[in-house]
């Protein structure tokens, strides 16, 4: 699969760009453009929805408690979300930036992310970035990039989702078909449907989006972080409009990026 947009340069994997966090409906796109983040900045995805499929796959008591809630498209409770993402933020990875893909998903969720970056990566950060003249800014907010896409667009997306077991490498069967029908490009694994991407799950995720998780974008809004591009479009020119919105980010620690072609920020 072509991925010319996410060539990265050295300079690209060298520098700091902070919390990017990738809002969005079930379908959006914040998985495949995460990925793409990763190739271009070097930094790692942290996907909750990964996080949490692991639990389940180990058998974890985390797990054990998310299996069903999953399984039904509904959120798992706050509590339990903090500690899995307060661990992973933690690791040595995580401190050129990272992606947050899937959280936050609640407006408490937010309000306890802001918290822990102040806290824990803002204040503990800063020595360690003027000691190594680092161009990250301090206290420079999470850049918040809100994907919209139609509501018949996400049902395509998310019933046509196949994905490989072993590499982890998206497909799609009516956008992004692979090479040999279900069968992975990469490694030749026999392609996985995700077990909450059935009909009858769907539009209980697409609702508990529309309850929950607006109001984490009215969260952002509220504080001018938030820039909304549209997401409607072929993959590389989504992830065009994400690396401009990166690239611009940190000029302005208000969150105030320049306004390009597809990209808004509110306010
Ligand atoms: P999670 O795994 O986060 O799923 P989601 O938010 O429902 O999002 P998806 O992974 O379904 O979609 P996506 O936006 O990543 O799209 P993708 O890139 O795959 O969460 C699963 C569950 O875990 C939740 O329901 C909840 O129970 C729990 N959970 C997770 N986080 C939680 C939290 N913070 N709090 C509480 N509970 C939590 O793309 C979809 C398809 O479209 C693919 O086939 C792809 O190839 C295709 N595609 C992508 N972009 C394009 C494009 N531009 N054009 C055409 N096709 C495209």
């Amino acid at each position: 699969m072509a991925n010319e947009t996410a060539i990265s340069t050295a300079n690209d994997t060298a520098r700091n760009i902070g919390p990017v966090i990738l809002l969005g409906p079930p379908g959006a796109g914040k998985g495949t453009q995460s990925k793409r983040i990763v190739d271009r900045y070097g930094v790692p995805q942290i996907s909750t929805g990964d996080l949490l499929r692991d639990h389940v796959a180990r058998g974890t008591e985390l797990g054990l408690e998310a299996k069903s809630i999953m399984a039904r498209g509904e959120l798992v409770p706050d509590e339990l979300m903090y500690g899995i993402v307060a661990n992973r933020l933690r690791e040595a990875d995580c401190q050129r930036g990272f992606v947050l893909d899937g959280f936050p998903r609640t407006a408490a969720q937010a309000g306890w992310l802001d918290a822990f970056l102040e806290k824990e990566v803002f204040d503990k950060g800063s020595e360690k970035r003027s000691d190594k003249g680092s161009e990250y800014p301090q206290n420079c907010p999470p850049v918040v990039i809100q994907l919209l896409v139609d509501y018949t667009q996400l049902l395509l997306r998310l019933t046509g989702r196949r994905s490989c077991p072993a590499c982890g490498r998206l497909y799609n069967i009516h956008f992004q078909p692979p090479l040999v029908d279900e069968l992975c490009d990469v490694d030749g694994s026999k392609l996985v449907i995700r077990n909450d991407d059935r009909e009858e799950v769907i539009s209980g995720r697409l609702a508990a989006y529309e309850t929950q998780t607006r109001l984490v974008t009215d969260y952002y809004r509220a504080q001018r972080r938030l820039v909304a591009i549209n997401a409607d479009r072929p993959v590389e020119e989504v992830t065009a409009q994400i690396f401009g919105v990166i690239d611009s980010h940190g000029n302005d620690s208000h969150g105030r990026v320049d306004t390009r072609s597809g990209t808004t920020t509110q306010s």
